[in-house]
């Protein structure tokens, strides 16, 4: 990235030299990304991140003058960006939306989705891996009942970008969103795939770039350290997810054995190469997490603290845990700096972080 800033520092929009060097690195990064998504450099929209990929996959569909009907589908899994654009849509404009039941392990029914089409559906969103639970869901088999229905299918596939296959053709997918920050690429940086042919009203209106998709000049040193990352991360993927997935079950069988009341949540072997959460009986996760960063560990839980009254959350309420379980969630994941020792030192320090919560609990309530 670093010649991005500092030599070839111009803006790919402009005509002169400075711009058109830079916007050589902006279309070989659109190259790059295309060939790993197996689509055709035209499909991919460079984007701020996530959150703006799933806003305008969403309300781009919902609003595209080309498609009638105010109805959408999704799941109760889905991060804010598209939960709380979907409540937007409801709210102000007048849709209706359908969430998908799922398992207890976090998993979607194809038949489910089937039943949730109707004549009115303009797009379906579902997740491809949740971001708490870690479960990965049937995208291929989802994406064949919209095909046949003519509707359109968005993934976030926030999670997956490094650890799941991206290529649109096999998972039939017309809209996929990615950032960059999840698979070591650099933050405020992401992408949208929109195949061919799909008109979607932009959410940010300007200049025509993107080819009026999205308007803004571009992060040029972002967009090519992403389009890096993603190289690296497909190039190295057998490498870095058998490495991940041994560090999980390492992970998952020392919690699991060690903690005692510890259960793991979503599903057992459907799950993200790097991912491991649970459940810990008489725990309050957001105490948990101080205890466990004050050792070195970082870690997270699906509530969310609001003004020191923790909130269960939402996808494990949906997963058919009580409020209570819930709240003593813990999500652990692994990088490729993780080794064997930090796991066995991980799993050390959770054992005496709950028996300490629990401790300070008991003292709380007597
Ligand atoms: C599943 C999922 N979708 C969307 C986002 C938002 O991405 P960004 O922070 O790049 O906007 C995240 C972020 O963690 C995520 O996990």
């Amino acid at each position: 990235m670093l010649p991005y800033f500092f030599e070839v520092y111009g803006n790919p929009s402009s005509s002169h030299h400075f711009g058109r060097q830079a916007e050589m690195a902006t279309e070989s990064a659109r190259e790059s990304i295309s060939r790993v998504l197996n689509c055709s450099p035209e499909e991919i929209v460079f984007t701020s991140g996530g959150s703006e990929s799933d806003n305008l996959a969403l309300r781009g569909a919902a609003l595209s003058p080309r498609k009638t009907g105010k109805h959408l589908v999704t799941s109760p899994l889905e991060h804010e960006a598209i939960g709380k654009t979907v409540d937007q849509l409801v709210e102000t404009l007048g849709y209706t939306a359908s969430r998908l039941r799922v398992d207890t392990y976090g998993s979607i029914q194809p038949d489910d989705l089937s039943g949730a089409c109707q004549p009115e559906t303009r797009i379906v969103s579902v997740m491809y891996a949740n971001n708490e639970v870690g479960t990965i869901q049937p995208l291929a088999q989802l994406s064949a009942i919209t095909r046949v229905k003519d509707v359109l299918f968005h993934t976030d596939a926030v999670q997956a970008g490094g650890q799941l296959t991206l290529d649109v053709q096999a998972l039939g997918v017309d809209l996929l969103s990615l950032s960059a920050h999840k698979f070591y690429g650099p933050k405020g940086v992401g992408v949208l795939y929109i195949r061919k042919g799909i008109d979607l009203l932009p959410s940010q209106t300007g200049g025509s770039h993107e080819s009026n998709r999205r308007a803004g000049t571009h992060n040029t040193p972002g967009i090519v350290g992403m389009a890096r990352a993603l190289e690296l991360a497909y190039e190295e993927f057998d490498h870095w997810t058998a490495q991940y997935r041994s560090r999980r079950d390492q992970l998952i069988e020392g919690v699991l054995s060690h903690v005692d009341g510890a259960r793991l949540t979503g599903h057992p072997d459907q799950r993200l190469p790097s991912h491991a959460s649970f459940v810990i009986e008489g725990v309050e996760s957001n105490t948990l997490l101080m205890h466990l960063d004050m050792k070195g560990v970082a870690a997270s839980s699906g509530s969310a603290c609001k003004t020191g009254n923790p909130e269960p959350s939402g996808v494990l309420l949906a997963l058919g845990y009580s409020e209570d379980e819930a709240l003593g969630s813990l999500r652990l994941t692994v990088g490729r700096q993780t080794t064997e020792a930090d796991i066995d030192y991980t799993v050390m320090v959770l054992v005496e972080a709950v028996e300490k919560v629990r401790r300070l609990r008991q003292v709380r309530v007597s």
